[in-house]
This record gives structure tokens, sequence and C-alpha cells, in this order.
């Protein structure tokens, strides 16, 4: 089953914040609606929101009573800023509404609005299509970083759930698994939203690999004491210079690797590599509602006092000198990440 879908004329996607008590289907039938699916985190994971905005713009040329071609690209470009602004971070949201802005820009003249309405979907689905594909290139590549009997931890979630299917760093796991090697997974709670224990545990359950779930600052014990021979997680943004921006508390535990000599991969599609920034200080970090650290309860109680403030930063940048290597689609990349980047993208 893939996380984002086109059914019926409706744009469909497991609504992500019910995992993993229920799975249920969201359905977006507009454009705003689809902005919104993503604000809310119905739908998250780079990738997956990438393909999410293009397939709002699907909508939004099915629901424009636009009459010509030029009138038709004006209530693409007004919807393609509104799904762009939904969040900041993962550049593959601006990545694939662009793409296919560009696509329908090109086709434009002397097309019918019917084609361009055609023609947007087809871009989209497209875009859908190559994320599985590329997703298994990555799983494929990363396969090989792993040996028989690793434990791994993994931070958030970047499965099935993050992509249209398979998975970014989890993939890199269930190609290891598939292959017959040995797997364990130390899974990062990841919080405030938890998507380790909510999502990727719930995922491993459902592929029979083998995991533990560890509350985020425990990383560093396991490191030290020589129980976790990898580290691997995803990316929302990989500057030029091979920073890279993942969800929050990344940054922590590919420290807590690095002091401890153990390998740190980021694994990724080329679509995250925003080769037009120098490095991470440039990546937007997005700041989300103080609830979500807040809001939590322990033993039915909430974690925090009425009226506690909170800082919530849904990412932070690691450094490229604690990363080991990136895994892309079109191969690995070591460093010098300045240099060997290009070459992939
Ligand atoms: O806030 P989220 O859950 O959308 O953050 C997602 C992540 O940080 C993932 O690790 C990242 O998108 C890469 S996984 C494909």
């Amino acid at each position: 089953m893939r996380t984002v879908f086109w059914e019926d004329n409706a744009l469909k996607m497991i609504d992500q914040r019910r995992l993993p008590g229920s799975l249920e289907i969201a359905v977006c039938r507009t454009h705003v609606e689809t902005a919104e699916a993503i604000r809310s985190m119905t739908v998250r994971g780079a990738p997956a929101i990438g393909v999410t905005a293009a397939f709002g713009l699907a909508l939004a040329a099915n629901g424009s009573r636009a009459r010509s071609a030029a009138a038709l690209l004006a209530d693409l470009e007004t919807a393609a800023q509104i799904l762009k602004v939904s969040r900041p971070t993962a550049v593959n949201l601006a990545w694939a509404v662009d793409r296919v802005m560009k696509v329908i820009s090109k086709k434009a003249e002397g097309r019918s609005v019917d084609e361009l309405r055609s023609f947007v979907l087809d871009e989209a689905q497209r875009i859908a299509d190559e994320d599985v594909a590329v997703n298994k290139r990555m799983g494929e590549h990363g396969a090989a970083l792993i040996d028989d009997g690793d434990t791994v931890i993994h931070h958030c979630n970047t499965g099935a759930l993050a992509v249209v299917d398979w998975g970014t760093a989890l993939g890199v796991v269930r190609t290891a698994h598939g292959q017959g090697k040995r797997v364990h997974v130390l899974v990062d709670e990841t919080r405030p939203r938890l998507q380790g224990s909510r999502l990727t545990a719930w995922e491993l359950q459902q592929y029979g690999i083998p995991y533990e779930i560890i509350s985020d600052n425990m990383a560093g014990h396991f490191l030290r004491t020589g129980a976790a021979q990898k580290v691997l997680f995803g990316a929302d943004r990989i500057a030029a210079n091979g920073d890279v921006a993942n969800k929050i508390g990344t940054y922590m535990l590919a420290l807590a690797a690095h002091d401890n000599g153990v390998p740190v991969y980021s694994v990724a599609p080329t679509s995250s590599i925003d080769l037009s920034l120098k490095d991470g200080s440039q990546i937007p970090i997005e700041e989300r509602d103080p609830e979500e650290v807040l809001g939590l309860q322990f033993m039915g109680e909430r974690v925090a006092p009425a009226g506690a403030q909170a800082r919530n930063p849904a990412f932070d940048v690691t450094p490229n000198r604690l990363i080991t290597a990136i895994v892309t689609e079109n191969g690995i990349v070591r460093p010098p990440f300045d240099k060997n980047l290009p070459k992939v993208v």
C-alpha cells in the first residue's frame, strides 16, 4: 500500500496522526486541504510531502475555472505558493512543486485547459512512481554498508510512511534484511512527536525486523558501550557542503556516534540535496507549536505544569564533519561533500 495516492479524482493518504492506533485514510479534494494535511502532519516525511504537494497541484488544476492556458497557469502559480509554504525545511516540497510547474509552463503554449490538467496529474504521478524506484535504489546502495549482525540506531521515521513506498534509511534496513542479513534496530522514539515509536516501530513490526524502542537520550549510552555499530537517518535538506538538516535530535545522535567512532549515514534522494545553499546555516528550521512538547501525558497527567513555556524547533543541522557518507539513489557519497555531491545530483 502506498502512503500517498490518487484515486477517484481525489488525493488519498495514510493519516499518520492516527498511527499506530488505527490505519485510516485521509482524503483531500482541494489544494488548500492538501496544504493543511502537510502542515498538520497528516502526511509527513520529506519525499512524501513533496509528492503530496505535486498531487495538490493536480487538485488545483481540476478545481480551477480557468478557460485559457494562461489563466490556468496563474491559478496553479497561486496554489504552488500556498503548497510551498506549508512546511519550510524539507526541500523536496519546493522541488516537486517547481518540477510540475516547469513542465506545465513549457507545455502550455497551444494546449487546451483540459490537456494541461491531465499533464499536471501525469507529472505528479510520475514523481510518485519515480520515488518508489529511487527508494529501492538507495536501499541497494545502502545495504552494502550493513554487516550481518549489525545493530543500528535509527532516528525519526524514514520508512514507507515518509516516502511513497519502501523508505530511505529504513529502506536500507529493509533491503539488508531482505538479503538475509541479521539487522537489529534501536528505534529512537524521537521526541516530541514520537515518529520513531509511533511509526517506525509500527513499520518494523510488520516487516518482521527485530527492534527495540529507546528514548532519544539513551542513544549515547548504547553507542559508548558498543551496542550499536551504525547510525542511520534520512534528511530533509542537505546543503552543498554536506551539512544535513533532519529531525530534531539528529545532531546529538551524530555527535555521540562520532565520539565513539560509529559510522553515521544519512540516506536521502537527490531531491533532498539543495546545492543552492552553501552550508546548513542557510537551511530554514521550522518551529512548531510548543503544545507538541507540553501536551504529552505520563500516567494520565500532562508532563508540564499549566502555563509552562516550551521551544519546539522541528529540525536541527548536523555538520558535515560528523557524517561518514550520504547514500543517494545514484550512489554513496563520501567527503569532501562539496566536491562529490554535485556528481550525483
Ligand atoms: O517532521 P517530519 O516527521 O516530517 O520529519 C521527517 C524527518 O525528519 C525524516 O527523517 C526525513 O523527512 C527523512 S525520511 C524520508
